[in-house]
């Protein structure tokens, strides 16, 4: 399917979509159109020129609002990569490219079109339930759905499942990767725990595209291809991977991204009539929501990663610490508690919501995951502020993102002091955070 390139503006008048006039939102859409590769959007052109897990469906939820068409087949495409154990892959190399480290040779997973092997956050559901409201024909897309409803059952079951065999309600990750916040200062203590068994540092790409200074250390990539060698070498099997692996974690983010998919997972299923699928999503739902608990941190008063293999909370606390919100899982004096870490990143940042907060140790406010703000997550942890009726803060969020891209355009990540844009341009889900923000406040007004 190729789809339509022509710009919003001229779409408008027939649409009377109040949001496409917005001049911010036309330029989301040209970025949206220029990393359209029939059936797929890389996240940018140069850096990351393959499809991404939970990128596809974040740039899916902001096709709804023009193109529904490609909304579905964007999710459509990541689906079609599903492996047999339910996993649904963090990458995707639909074609060769030689711009990128790691490529398929270093991940041996043996597929068709070739894939890593490891996850990202399960956040498909969650955007296919809004491409369904937002379609003029809910029937139609909802029967359009259908099968790709039971291709992310299979999906949340590999999560339930295999990311958790003694059933505790916590799910895992076996690699920084799989919380799609690769360098965090989260994953230093877990990290630092083994010794890297490889030096890639002449074989990475990404110094080519962004400076240095924005991209994680040589130690950080040796010791993360070292955990895909391990996971390699035991041929990618789930349990095998859970018992060898090095790197076992409980991320807040993941943890509570698969909670809110659940819920809107099971919503679907009822939709469909499916009371059984329903019912079974039910129970991994409720038994994960309340493991969310788990992860509270009392001495940090905050929500926390848990590192399974230490038997202890990392010493960080980062912007996941908000996203039990986004899952309904906290109680009133947590969500007080959160609410007031939210107003202290805000007196401590100009742009609003650094990846870690300032005060961290080990923060860095133009490196990657280490500090910098990143609008998608802005997008993610403004929806879980609204749940809770934390519409200032929500809105706060939304300015920020608005000014940080009017000020520096559509980039990977912002210095939450400066506003200088970091990392890759052109960047798809900068350009949908943008465009799902502009298209629901259309939503409200009309
Ligand atoms: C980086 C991010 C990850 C994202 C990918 C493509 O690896 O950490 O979350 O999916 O880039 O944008």
């Amino acid at each position: 399917m190729v789809s339509s390139s022509v710009p919003p503006a001229t779409r408008a008048s027939a649409s009377g979509r109040a949001y496409i006039n917005d001049e911010l939102a036309r330029k989301a859409w040209a970025v949206l159109s220029a990393n359209n590769r029939s059936g797929y959007t890389v996240p940018s052109p140069e850096l990351f020129p393959f499809q991404w897990n939970w990128d596809s469906p974040l740039v899916a939820m902001a096709l709804a609002h023009i193109d529904e068409e490609r909304a579905f087949v964007e999710i459509e495409t990541l689906l079609a990569s599903q492996w047999e154990s339910g996993l649904v892959p963090h990458i995707i190399y639909h074609v060769p490219s030689d711009g990128y480290f790691p490529g398929p040779e270093v991940w041996g997973t043996d597929r068709q079109p070739p894939t890593s092997g490891i996850s990202q956050p399960p956040i498909a559901a969650t955007c296919l339930r809004y491409i369904i409201e937002m379609s003029a024909d809910s029937d139609a897309a909802l029967k359009r759905a259908a099968p790709l409803v039971v291709n992310l059952l299979r999906w949340h079951r590999w999560w339930h499942e295999a990311r958790d065999p003694e059933g505790t309600g916590l799910v895992s990750i076996l690699h920084p990767w799989e919380s799609g916040r690769d360098n965090s200062v989260d994953w230093d203590e877990p990290l630092n725990a083994f010794e890297p068994v490889v030096d890639v540092s002449k074989l990475r790409k990404d110094r080519l595209h962004v400076d240095a200074k924005q991209r994680p250390s040589d130690v950080y990539y040796d010791r993360v291809i070292t955990l895909i060698q391990l996971a390699r070498s035991v041929g990618w099997n789930d349990l095998a991977m859970v018992q060898s692996s090095l790197f076992r974690v409980c991320d807040v983010g993941v943890q509570s991204i698969l909670v809110r998919a659940d819920e809107d997972l099971m919503a679907l299923l009822r939709l469909m009539g499916d009371q059984a699928g329903a019912k079974q999503v039910e129970c991994w739902h409720s038994k994960s929501r309340e493991a969310i608990d788990r992860l509270w941190d009392g001495e940090a008063g905050a929500y926390r990663a848990f590192d399974l293999r230490a038997g202890k909370f990392v010493p960080s606390t980062s912007a996941t610490a908000f996203l039990p919100l986004y899952a309904g899982a906290v109680d009133e004096t947590k969500a007080k508690a959160i609410k007031e870490l939210c107003d202290r990143a805000f007196t401590l940042c100009i742009f609003a919501m650094p990846q870690v907060m300032p005060d961290t140790p080990g923060y860095d406010p133009d490196n990657y995951s280490r500090g910098p703000t990143w609008p998608y997550l802005n997008r993610i942890i403004a929806d879980g502020l609204s749940r809770y009726g934390f519409r200032d803060s929500a809105d706060r969020l939304r300015s920020d993102t608005q000014r940080l891209i009017a000020r520096s355009g559509y980039r990977e990540y912002y210095n939450p002091t400066s506003g200088e844009g970091l990392g890759g341009d052109q960047f798809a889900w900068t350009a949908a955070a943008w465009l799902i923000w502009a298209g629901l406040v259309e939503k409200e007004q009309s």
